[in-house]
C-alpha cells in the first residue's frame, strides 16, 4: 500500500495547528501508520533536505526545522503521496489555493507549516530516514468498506 511522509513543521506546532492539520488527512480517509513528536537533530534535518543543500535558503531552513519540535507522520492509502501534496497546497502559502493547509493558514514560504513527500520514491527514502520499521503500525481500519467500493 502506498505511503507518504508528512511533518508538521515548528510553525504548525507553535501555532497550535497540529489537530487541525491531522484532521484534514484523517477526515479525507487516509490511514495513519506512524506518528511521533520530536526535536529534529541537525544531522536529520540536513539529510532530510539534502536535495536543497546548495540552495541559498538551506541554512535558514535547517535552523528553522531544528528550532522547535515537529510532528512526524506516515500516512497510507491509494494515491496518498499526490493527494497529500494537494491537501497541503503550493510551496508558497501566498499563492496556495484557499482550502489547502498552506492556503488557509500560511503567509510566507519559509513558514509553510507542513512538509509532504513529493513522489513515491522520495516518500520511501524519507520514511526510512525518520522511522524505524517497528515504529510503523500496519492495521485495517473498520471504515474501509465505507470508503472504498
Ligand atoms: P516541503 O514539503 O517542505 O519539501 O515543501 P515543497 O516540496 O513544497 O518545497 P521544496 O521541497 O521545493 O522546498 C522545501 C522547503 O524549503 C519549502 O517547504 C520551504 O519551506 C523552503 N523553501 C523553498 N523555496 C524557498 C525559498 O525560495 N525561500 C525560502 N526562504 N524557503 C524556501
Ligand atoms: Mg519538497
Amino acid at each position: 500500500m502506498e505511503r507518504t511522509f508528512l511533518a508538521i513543521k515548528p510553525d504548525g506546532v507553535q501555532r497550535g495547528l497540529v489537530g487541525e492539520i491531522i484532521r484534514r488527512f484523517e477526515t479525507k480517509g487516509f490511514t495513519l501508520v506512524g506518528l511521533k513528536f520530536l526535536k529534529v537533530s541537525r544531522e536529520l534535518a540536513e539529510q532530510h533536505y539534502d536535495v536543497h543543500r546548495e540552495r541559498p535558503f538551506f541554512g535558514g531552513l535547517v535552523e528553522f526545522i531544528t528550532s522547535s519540535p515537529v510532528v512526524a507522520m506516515v500516512w497510507e492509502g491509494d494515491g496518498v503521496v499526490a493527494s497529500a501534496r494537494k491537501i497541503i497546497g503550493a510551496t508558497n502559502p501566498l499563492t496556495a489555493e484557499p482550502g489547502t493547509i498552506r492556503g488557509d493558514f500560511g503567509l510566507n514560504i519559509g513558514r509553510n507549516l507542513i512538509h509532504g513527500s513529493d513522489a513515491q520514491e522520495t516518500a520511501q527514502r524519507e520514511i526510512a530516514l525518520w522511522f524505524k520499521d517497528e515504529e510503523l503500525v500496519s492495521w485495517q481500519p473498520h471504515l474501509t468498506p465505507w470508503l472504498h467500493e
